[in-house]
């Protein structure tokens, strides 16, 4: 045998100098839930180890992941059912907890890269990511109105990225034009770009009780079996004028993950959701996975596949797992 591949995995030194990827705490985004009021932390139920902050805690939260290299964080409100309705108004009023928290949260860590959602769901009692007509149908270009008032009022706070996760045909070309005449141009628009309908997103659901009232997200969100059409919105994002595109999930979808990468220019990033994380703990609680190990070789799967960047639950774990 002249070649014995062997030779190069002998020894850890030999294997860590022809390693092909390297995983690093500047990859992450860490996904934070944000409550309203004072002095609240609350655990999500089904994603142990994550929890709800009201602003004051979720500072001293960020300020701990920034110690441990996590620079970047995507900050989701979590909106009382008395704040709902049809129209997600709540999404837009510059008096709303989450708009002032996020100016707070910039003001305080003007070096951290703060991201954003933009969906109608957390703030709709309809729990669609559009607005629904009477027939239950989502409509698209009447949203892209609400989307963009949304954008801006993030922007408004000073944030540094917009994420788009609500899938209408058009939003980020939309966002980026309101954008641009109100003089945010280096806002950037990170654009869930595929992102599936996946029964993935429970425990999210869970943690900001937005799932759907009725029907399904399968009228917007992608289609499972679906990779080329992957291309497609990938294309159309990049002409729209987004500065990243994601995939969402991640570990189901790797193969998507790739095929961006190896099709486009502009950063990709992937979005390692809740259920991917709530599986991982669950077995790791049982015992029946190491859950370290697990995490560790998921993230680094992500970033094998081509993922520039990846937003995590584990994000602060996996910093510290880093950090040594
Ligand atoms: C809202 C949104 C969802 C997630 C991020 N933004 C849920 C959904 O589309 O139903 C899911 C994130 C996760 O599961 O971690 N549009």
């Amino acid at each position: 045998m002249l070649i014995r591949p062997r030779r190069n995995r002998k020894s850890a030194a030999i294997r860590e100098m022809v390693e092909e990827t390297t995983l690093t705490t500047k990859d992450f985004i860490f996904p934070l839930f944000l409550l309203e009021g004072q002095n609240k932390k609350v655990e999500v139920s089904s994603m142990p180890g994550i929890y709800r902050f009201t602003v004051d805690l979720m500072l001293k939260e960020i300020e701990e992941c920034l110690k441990l290299g996590i620079k970047a964080f995507d900050i989701f409100p979590v909106v009382e059912e008395k704040h709902k309705d049809k129209m997600a108004t709540k999404s837009a009023d510059e008096n709303f907890f989450y708009l002032k928290a996020l100016k707070e949260i910039k003001a305080k860590f003007p070096e951290a890269c703060i991201m954003t959602d933009v969906a109608m769901d957390p703030y709709s009692t309809d729990g669609h990511d559009g607005i629904v007509d009477e027939n239950g149908n989502i409509l698209n270009d009447e949203t892209l109105d609400v989307l963009a008032d949304m954008a801006l009022a993030q922007a408004e706070t000073g944030i540094d990225i917009i994420g788009p996760s609500d899938m209408m045909d058009g939003r980020v070309e939309y966002i980026r034009e309101v954008l641009d005449d109100n003089g945010f141009e280096n806002t950037s628009i990170m654009s869930y770009c595929a992102k599936y309908a996946s029964a993935f997103y429970g425990p999210f659901r869970d943690a900001l009780d937005s799932a759907p009232k009725s029907g399904d997200k399968k009228t917007y969100q992608m289609n499972p079996a679906n990779k080329y059409e992957a291309l497609i919105e990938a294309e159309l994002d990049a002409q729209e004028g987004a500065d990243f595109l994601m995939v969402k999930p991640a570990l189901a979808y790797l193969d998507v993950i790739h095929l961006l990468k190896e099709n486009n220019e502009l950063p990709i990033a992937a979005y390692n959701v809740s259920g991917e994380y709530s599986m991982i703990k669950a077995a790791a609680e049982r015992g029946w996975l190491d859950g370290e190990a697990t995490m560790m070789e998921s993230l680094l799967s992500i970033k094998r596949a081509g993922a520039d960047v990846i937003l995590s639950y584990f994000a602060k774990e996996a910093a510290k797992v880093l950090k040594g």
